[in-house]
């Protein structure tokens, strides 16, 4: 039996001054939801925030981005080491927006990911297609080329220490989320790909869906049998919503 996890990214979004406000809400609200755990993944520099207000909490926290580098001339990254010191439980690597916009190779997310557990903070591997790709019939191409890169440089051993999110593109940030059918499909191809190098692992790793989670689809996609819980991006803002998700995630 899986655990659900629902992990809220914040994405390039927070305050000092506002933080404290959602983190409170989220500090008590997650006591009340023993059976579901809870992570937020928060920009850099309020990682000590995040630490300060969630120690003690059932919510972990951690980052959205790790170097794959350990340490050294790396002029705007950050080493794992780093987020350990923070307390950091997990950490976002491959997500759609950083593949696109720093185009971020299969290979270096797959680096990031082995240097996260070297470090001792569990990567969230994120993988999934684009709306031309899913229109043009690669869907599963795209996500098993994303899956085998990171299995093949952690291999089954490592692989059982990640959490997979399974977010497509076109459902990020745009309100239209994968419909239930499709969102189990991908996940029961992407455990049963995982199943060919280790069935044992497969049965065991958390593969979470993101893209336009709200408590209103949470319940029908955390009911699905090879969904281990969200990563929720916008609902993640909001206290009410990002519970809800929870409450979803432990009535499922
Ligand atoms: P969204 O983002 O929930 O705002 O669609 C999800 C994500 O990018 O992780």
């Amino acid at each position: 039996m899986r655990n659900k996890l629902i992990a809220g990214n914040w994405k390039m979004q927070g305050s000092l001054a506002g933080n404290p406000v959602l983190l409170n809400a989220v500090a008590t609200g997650v006591a009340t939801l023993p059976a579901v755990s809870f992570a937020v993944l928060v920009p850099f520099p309020y990682l000590v925030q995040a630490r300060d207000y969630l120690s003690g909490t059932s919510c972990a926290w951690g980052a959205q981005d790790v170097s794959e580098e350990n340490s050294g001339a790396y002029t705007g990254e950050v080493a794992v080491s780093m987020l350990s010191d923070l307390g950091c439980r997990y950490v976002i690597v491959g997500h759609s927006e950083r593949r696109a916009r720093h185009g971020e190779s299969d290979e270096r997310v797959a680096a990031k990911a082995w240097r996260a557990l070297e470090g001792g903070v569990t990567p969230i591997v994120c993988v999934g297609e684009t709306l031309s790709e899913r229109e043009t019939g690669q869907t599963l191409a795209v996500v098993y080329r994303q899956l085998d890169a990171v299995m093949q440089r952690l291999g089954p051993g490592l692989l059982a220490k990640t959490v997979l999110a399974y977010e497509p593109v076109w459902a990020i940030g745009t309100g239209r989320s994968a419909t239930p059918e499709q969102a189990q499909e991908v996940h029961a191809a992407l455990r049963a790909r995982v199943a060919q190098a280790d069935a044992i692992v497969s049965s065991g790793l958390q593969i979470l869906y993101g893209g336009s989670v709200k408590p209103g689809n949470a319940i029908e996609l955390m009911r699905l049998p090879d969904v281990d819980g969200a990563l929720v991006g916008g609902a993640s803002l909001v206290a009410g919503d990002f519970l809800g998700i929870g409450q979803a995630a432990a009535s499922a």
